[in-house]
């Protein structure tokens, strides 16, 4: 038999988004996102009161930043686009930003004369907030036109060097964080529920804003595949999935929970771009808070991907909740009459604890969502566009403590193993993106806890230097190369 390990063409890389390193938050023309307001307006809801004003300041660095993923052996970089950065009023009739432009095609040119693949997400949660305040942003259909305006510019200011794009990241955090817990901008959730701006109605927005998410979602693709695809073009996006296991293993109950769970975490937003409607669990328990979608936006959902990304951390139990008439949801996601456990029945977590607040380490996860993909979901080619731990550092965190990261080269050595093994079982997975390249703001963990292979010193000037993790990536690349050679 062949023993090959991973094939030439199979692509080791990091990941970033755009508000959470580039930093130059006002500078050269750009506007703000709805990052940018809800870190100043609501600090109180950040850990560490921070905001990404400087981040990791890639910004200015980014020539650096392309220096270490060459340094690494980096085969690809996967970033985001900061659409304010682009279009600072959110709109294609408010003007394109030619600053915002030039910045990414010289970190585009670098990337590609440095033999660096560029992977582009095109939205990373970082809406214009000038489109929220004019009509509520995703909430609103308006959001589909724009969205499409936005990803136009970039594939015909970037498309010549660019082949690999997302559309969107994580529309299921983004939905349910953004709009039902709170916890992410714009930070609405129902009145009466603790966030910053309860305003909202977190049973239905998050439903209101997927379906206009997956509707942009589809446009844009449909638009790429009429004018830009060219012959090695790909199109898809990148979903957020926590795997799941049953609580009372034996228990039908909780394996009826379980794939309950699946649905909502994955199928959400999955299931539109395969066979172009949502799970059937969640029209049965959501029912009329779910929309509909119309023939013609079916038609241009359906199959709307070349390759699928998923960013996965790690898992949790599924137990039951009764679906009884007295149970009554506060969250979109208890649709699922599912609560995720930490623990399982013998109180110990699936397993050994990362040391950060929500990371177990489950490799096994991930094979259980590969094996998911390719059973259930026709074996599409996968990327695993995410996958990585944090180290809390409140400030206290010496920094040879925090650069001689041990569990981290653990964490990432066990997923790129049940990646392999994935593969030997037939997924069709093509390639793999640690995140993250850099330290940078964790969203409303601020930078309190550092995810980079990479660290930034904050309080010096961003320098950067390689962690213990980076290091062994680097001979892992190496002998990555050395064995497809043969
Ligand atoms: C995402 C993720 C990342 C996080 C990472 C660690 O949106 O893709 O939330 O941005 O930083 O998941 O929590």
């Amino acid at each position: 038999p062949k023993r090959d390990w991973f094939p030439s063409d199979f692509i080791f890389g990091a990941a970033t988004s755009a508000y959470q390193i580039e930093g130059g938050w006002n500078e050269d023309g750009k506007k703000p996102s709805t990052w940018d307001h809800f870190c100043h307006t609501f600090p109180d809801w950040i850990a560490d009161h921070s905001n990404g004003d400087v981040a990791a300041d890639s910004y200015h660095m980014y020539k650096e930043d392309v220096r270490l993923l060459k340094e690494i052996g980096m085969d690809s970089y996967r970033f985001s686009i900061s659409w304010s950065r682009i279009l600072p009023n959110g709109t294609l009739e408010g003007g394109i930003n030619p600053y915002g432009i030039k910045y990414y095609k010289n970190l585009i040119n670098l990337l590609v004369e440095n033999g660096i693949e560029p992977f582009v997400t095109i939205f990373h949660w970082d809406t214009p907030q000038a489109l929220v305040d004019k009509y509520g942003g995703f909430l609103d259909e308006r959001i589909v036109k724009d969205y499409t305006d936005f990803a136009k510019v970039c594939f015909e200011n970037f498309g010549d060097k660019v082949n690999n794009w997302l559309t969107f990241n994580e529309p299921q955090t983004f939905s349910s964080f953004s709009y039902g817990t709170g916890l992410c901008a714009p930070g609405r959730c129902t009145p009466g529920q603790k966030c910053a701006n309860p305003i909202g109605n977190s049973l239905t927005e998050p439903y209101t804003v997927g379906h206009n998410l997956l509707r942009a979602h589809a446009e844009a693709v449909d638009l790429y595949n009429k004018y830009y695809k060219g012959e090695n073009g790909r199109i898809g996006l990148a979903f957020d999935v926590m795997g799941r296991v049953p609580y009372e293993k034996s228990a039908f109950t909780d394996q009826q929970a379980e794939q309950r769970s699946w649905d909502i975490n994955l199928g959400w937003f999955l299931e539109p771009v395969v066979r172009g409607d949502y799970p059937f669990s969640m029209r049965s328990l959501a029912r009329e808070r779910l929309p509909f979608f119309t023939d013609k936006e079916q038609e241009k959902l359906v199959g709307s991907y070349d390759m699928l990304g998923l960013n996965y951390y790690t898992s949790r139990f599924s137990k039951n909740i009764d679906i009884s008439p007295n149970y009554s949801p506060v969250l979109n996601t208890d649709d699922a009459y599912a609560s995720q456990e930490t623990n399982g029945p013998d109180g110990n977590p699936i397993g050994p604890w990362m040391g950060n607040s929500w990371i177990y380490l489950y490799p096994e996860g991930l094979k259980d969502l590969l094996m998911i993909m390719k059973n259930k979901y026709g074996n599409p080619p996968i990327y695993i566009t995410e996958n990585g731990m944090g180290d809390v550092d409140h400030g206290d965190l010496p920094m040879e403590v925090a650069l001689d990261d041990h569990k981290r080269v653990h964490y990432l050595q066990r997923h790129i193993a049940t990646l392999k093994e994935s593969r030997d079982l037939g997924a069709n997975v093509q390639g793999y993106f640690a995140w993250s390249l850099l330290d940078n703001f964790e969203w409303f963990s601020g930078y309190t806890e550092r995810y980079g292979i990479v660290y930034v010193d904050r309080n010096d000037g961003c320098k950067r230097y390689m962690k213990r993790s980076a290091k062994w990536f680097k001979e892992f690349n190496a002998a990555k190369k050395a064995a497809a050679k043969k």
